[in-house]
C-alpha cells in the first residue's frame, strides 16, 4: 500500500532505542536520496536549540531534580520550535525531511517513565500542531544489544549498565505497541549496508521514490 501524501514535501522519521543505529541509517538514506539527485533536510530531536540544550544538560546531570511532566514539556517545547523553524518550512517548500527521532520517542520514553501514553500522543497529535510523518522507520533492536553498542561507541559508555537496559526494555515495549499506518518496523541486526538496502526498498515502495 502506498501512503497518501500529507504535505507538499515528504516527512520521514527514524525511531529506535539508544544504540539502534538510527543516526547511521539516517545518513545512509540521505546518501541514497543524494545519489538520486534529491536533496534532503536532515534534522534531529532533541535539537541544538535552547530547549534541546536544556534536555542534554538534564541527561548529563541525571533526572533527579525534574518530574516526568516537566521533562516532557521540555521535549514538546523543543519540538514546537523545531516544527515552526525547520520542519514545516521545509515541507511547505516541497523538500524531503529526514528526522532522527520525533514524538514517537516521547510516547515510548516518557511513557516508560510512567506518563500516560495516550495522553502524550494526544498532546502531540493535536491537529495542525506537529505534522504527522509520511513514514516512520523504527529500527528494532534488543535492549541488551543497544546497551552493548553504546558501550562500544561512546566515551563514558562503560557506565551504561543494568538500569539503562531495564529502562530500554520498557521503552521497547512501548515502541512495539505502536501500530500506526505510517510505522514500519525494521530488524536492525546484522550488516549495516543490508539494513540500509531494506530501508531504501521501503522508501521506494511506500513513497514512490526511485532510489537504489
Ligand atoms: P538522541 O540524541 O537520539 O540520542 P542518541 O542519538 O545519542 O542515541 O536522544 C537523546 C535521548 O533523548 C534518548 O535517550 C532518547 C531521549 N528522548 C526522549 O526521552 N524523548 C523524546 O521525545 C526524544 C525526542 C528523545
Amino acid at each position: 500500500m502506498k501512503l497518501k501524501r500529507l504535505t507538499e514535501g515528504f516527512f520521514i522519521v527514524f525511531e529506535g532505542l539508544d544504540g539502534s543505529g538510527k543516526t547511521t541509517q539516517c545518513k545512509c538514506l540521505r546518501d541514497a536520496f543524494r545519489r538520486a539527485g534529491i536533496d534532503t533536510v536532515f534534522t534531529r530531536e532533541p535539537t541544538d536549540g535552547p530547549w534541546g540544550r536544556k534536555i542534554r544538560e538534564i541527561a548529563a546531570k541525571g533526572r533527579d531534580n525534574i518530574t516526568p511532566d516537566e521533562e516532557m514539556s521540555f521535549f514538546v517545547n523543543d519540538r514546537r520550535q523545531h516544527v515552526d523553524e525547520v520542519i514545516r518550512p521545509a515541507l511547505d517548500a516541497g523538500k524531503v525531511v529526514i528526522c532522527d527521532r520525533y514524538y514517537y520517542s516521547t510516547i515510548a520514553y516518557q511513557g516508560a517513565l510512567g506518563l500516560d501514553r495516550a495522553e502524550i500522543r494526544r498532546q502531540n497529535e493535536v491537529i495542525n500542531v506537529f505534522p504527522k510523518p509520511d513514514l516512520v522507520i523504527y529500527l528494532d533492536i534488543e535492549p541488551r544489544r543497544g546497551v552493548e553498542r553504546i558501550r562500544e561507541q561512546r566515551e563514558g559508555g562503560a557506565n551504561v549498565g543494568y538500569e539503562k537496559e531495564e529502562f530500554l526494555k520498557k521503552v521497547k515495549e512501548n515502541f512495539d505497541a505502536m501500530d500506526d499506518y505510517n510505522f514500519v518496523k525494521v530488524k536492525a541486526v546484522g550488516n549495516r549496508d543490508d539494513i540500509a538496502e531494506t530501508i531504501v526498498e521501503i522508501v521506494r515502495d511506500r513513497l514512490g521514490f526511485d532510489l537504489h
